[in-house]
Parts: structure tokens; sequence; C-alpha cells
């Protein structure tokens, strides 16, 4: 199939390599034109790992193609992905006026029959934005239909979320639109579910505030676990084992960050409140996530008594991860927080320094974990990256100027720790 991709962030680059990867002609449009020049040229601007392997393999087959023309992608392709950026604004809505000028560049251009799909994460009725949109500027006599496709990627995971997602979901309003995207998505073997538009918009934001809703459950039950002796490992897992409730996401820590999490609950929060209804309980997840920084850094004070003068290191900034994104991640508000408190911060993160250096000022980046330990009153993890795992934590413990750790993703054994030695505190154990 003739596919084209509007928006080659992270969901369309990734939407565009696999499903060029799965056999169609791929074409991805943004207006970025350093963005398109460096894909041209097989530089890969974000880092998801597989993904370059993935479009070189591709392009070089012929069937990805970048461009900077919309109306490329509308001329080649049956089928238009709409996946541009839906930043927040001031109030927490999202800015859809990319959405917006995007559909009336592809009413502009087509000529005859079009299915155009939302992917972007957007408000409830946005579908029926983009119809009215398109009524507007097509020319006479032509059809089209849209959809409503979101997206399920996890950044780190986008790829095999992609070819082997948990499910499907299509949003459509004729037999003809359903027809096309249960054939582009035939070869990926997973449940499709189909729905009308409105249920497939309202499916996206209300699995990634369910996702956000588990963590700040657990996160609260850890707060109950400190203050009773109980682990909250333990915990989670007795909780989890529960196959109604999952094991995934109750992983304790200092809360969620991410383009996604915060941003979409409070959209769908504004989306609720627009419509009559106030979804209380999601002001409560996200209070929740905010406390849960706040009283890390608090957990670090009870550790190092004041913190004017010392020196923390911090080790990972991304906010989860196999990922270089630092939107919203909890590093921000606790390493600025610990500033505030007169600390000086050396810090280490095995891909995210380039873009924490645009964001924090006086904080001194290490070469790895053991710069980062060298002469530091205390070690605080934030990011649970594999290799941190996997430190010598003899040697580090040799090279703080106090043997303290505050792990905020309980990476470590509480036991193993106090063994070696350390003052070691962990998020609700
Ligand atoms: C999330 C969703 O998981 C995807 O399904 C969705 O497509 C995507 O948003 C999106 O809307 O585009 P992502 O933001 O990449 O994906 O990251 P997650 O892996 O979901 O993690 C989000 C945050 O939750 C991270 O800060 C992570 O550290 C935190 N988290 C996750 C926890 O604190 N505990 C957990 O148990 C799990």
């Amino acid at each position: 199939m003739k596919v084209g991709i509007i928006g080659a962030g992270h969901v369309g680059l990734v939407s565009g390599a696999c499903f060029a990867e799965l056999g169609n002609d791929v074409i991805c449009v943004d207006n970025n034109v350093e963005k398109i020049k460096k894909l041209k040229d097989g530089v890969i601007p974000i880092y998801e790992p597989g993904l370059e392997k993935l479009v070189h393999k591709n392009v070089d087959s012929g069937r990805l193609l970048f461009s900077i023309e919309i109306g490329d992608a509308v001329r080649r392709s049956q089928i238009l992905f709409i996946c541009v950026g839906t930043p927040p604004k001031e109030n927490g809505d999202p800015d859809l006026s990319a959405v917006e000028f995007v559909s009336r560049e592809i009413a502009g251009s087509m000529d005859s029959y079009r299915l155009v799909v939302e992917k972007s994460t957007v408000p409830v009725q946005t579908g029926e934005w983009i119809r009215r949109t398109v009524e507007r500027e097509i020319g006479k006599g032509i059809e089209f239909d849209v959809a409503c496709n979101p997206e399920f990627l996890r950044e780190g995971a986008a790829i095999k979320d992609f070819m082997k997602p948990d499910r499907i979901v299509i949003g459509v309003e004729s037999e003809r639109a359903e027809k096309i995207l249960l054939d582009i998505y035939g070869p990926i073997k997973a449940p499709i579910i189909v729905t009308d538009i409105q249920s497939a918009e309202l499916i996206k934001h209300a699995s990634n505030s369910f996702l956000a809703m588990k963590i700040s459950f657990i996160n609260a039950i850890s707060i109950l676990c400190e203050k009773t002796g109980a682990d909250i490992g333990e915990v989670a897992q007795g909780v989890g084992f529960d196959s109604r409730i999952g094991k995934e996401f109750l992983n304790a820590g200092v809360g969620f960050g991410g383009f996604c999490f915060p941003k979409d609950l409070k959209a769908f929060m504004r989306i609720a409140e627009r419509l009559g209804y106030d979804f209380r309980l999601l002001k409560e997840v996200y209070q929740i996530n905010e406390e849960q920084q706040e009283r890390f850094i608090e957990k670090i004070k009870e550790a190092l008594w004041n913190l004017k003068g010392k020196t923390i290191g911090v080790l990972g900034l991304s906010f989860k991860p196999n990922t270089e994104d630092m939107r919203s991640a909890p590093s921000i508000k606790i390493i600025e927080g610990l500033q505030r408190e007169g600390a000086k911060i050396k810090a280490y993160d095995p891909a995210a320094m380039d873009e924490a250096a645009k964001i924090f000022r006086n904080v001194r980046f290490c070469n790895d974990s053991y710069e980062v330990a060298k002469g530091a009153n205390a070690l605080v993890i934030l990011t649970e990256w594999d290799e941190f795992d996997k430190i010598d934590l003899k040697k580090v413990k040799e090279l703080l100027r106090d043997p303290v750790i505050i792990d905020g993703r309980n990476i470590y054994d509480p036991k193993q720790m106090s063994d070696l030695g350390f003052t070691y505190k962990g998020i609700g154990r």
C-alpha cells in the first residue's frame, strides 16, 4: 500500500519505518528542513533502539522516502497518517493548530479518494474537526474518509510496540476506511479493535491516564510502606499477581515523566472539564506524582541534614531508561530543588547529557558513574539504566565522601547495600 506519514517525530518516524518494513511504500514528510536533510543523509534525529537500522534498510530498498512537501505525500499515497505534535498550551489544552494546518494542506492537494488517519494523541472529537476542515478545503466531488488509529508506542521500545502490539485500535466511520486499515495492519498479529472515531480517541487518553494512575497508586502505597516497615516490592508483587490488576506499571519511584503522561493527563482533565465533568481522580493522580518528587528531595535532606555546600552525584537524567528524552523528566524538578537548597550537582546519564545540558545550569556532567561518585556526599539514582545495576559498588563506596545512596528507582537490594556499609534509602522499603 502507498502510505504518507505527516510529521517525522518519534511516532511518525517509527510508524513510517515499520510500515515500510511491512512492505508498504512510505513517504515521511516534515516541515523541519534540517530534520529531513539529516534523514536523507541517513542521520536519525532521535534515539530509539533499532530505528537507525530499520530506516537505513528501508531507504536502501526504496520503500522509505523523505520530503518536506505534504503535497508529495498526498499525491503518492492512498492513506495519510497525521503524526504531528500536539504540545500543551499554558492552560494544559493540547495545541491542535498543526493538526488543523496539515489537514488543510492534505485536503488542498487531494485529487481523488484518500483516507486521513489521526495518529497524534488528540482530544476526543478532533476527528470531527479534521473531517470538517478537509470538507471545507477539498475540491468538489472528491471523496475521503477520516479515521483514528492511536499509537501505543513507548519510547525505547517503540519498534517492538509497533510490530508486536497488545492491540491495534481503529476508529472508523465507513467500511471503506475499516478495510484499508485492516489491510495495512494485516501482517501484524494482534487483536484489532474496531470502534467509532470518538471511542478510539478516548481509548488513547484513557489508557495513558490509567497507566499513570497505576504509578501514582503504587507511589501512594509506598508512603504507607515507609510508615509501617512494609516493602513496596513485595506489596506490588502480591497485588500484581491478581490478573485483574496486572504486574506492570507498579514500580514505585520518583514518579512518571516524559512527553506523554503529564501532558495527556492534563489534556484529559481539560477535555472532561469542557464536557462538564470534573475528573477529580486524575487531579489526584497528577498531584501524587508532583508530591513524589518533593518527598524525594525531603528524603535526601533526611539522609544528609543540610544540603548547602554539599555535593550530590546524580545517576540518570532521562525520564526513563533507553531514551535521551528529558521532557518532564523527574530529574529536572529534583535537581533544581536540590540546587535551591544550595547543593552542588554532578551528574551522568548514558544518553541524555546533551539534552540535559540545555536545561540545567551549574551541573557538572561526568563521563561515568565513578566520576560522579568521586568526592560526593551522596549518590542519587533517578533513572534505572541497566548499567547502574552493574556498577562496582565497592569502588563507588571508596570514591564517595560519605557512603550514602538514595535510590529513586529501587534498583539495589537493601540488604546487600547495608552489608556493603552504605546508608541506603529506596522508595517504600
Ligand atoms: C507512554 C505509554 O506507555 C505508551 O503506551 C504511549 O503510547 C506513550 O506514552 C504515548 O502516549 O506516546 P512513554 O511515555 O514512552 O509511553 O513511557 P512509559 O514507559 O509509559 O513510562 C512513562 C513514565 O512512567 C516514565 O517516567 C517511567 O519511569 C514511569 N514509570 C513507568 C514508573 O514510574 N513506574 C512504572 O511502573 C512504570
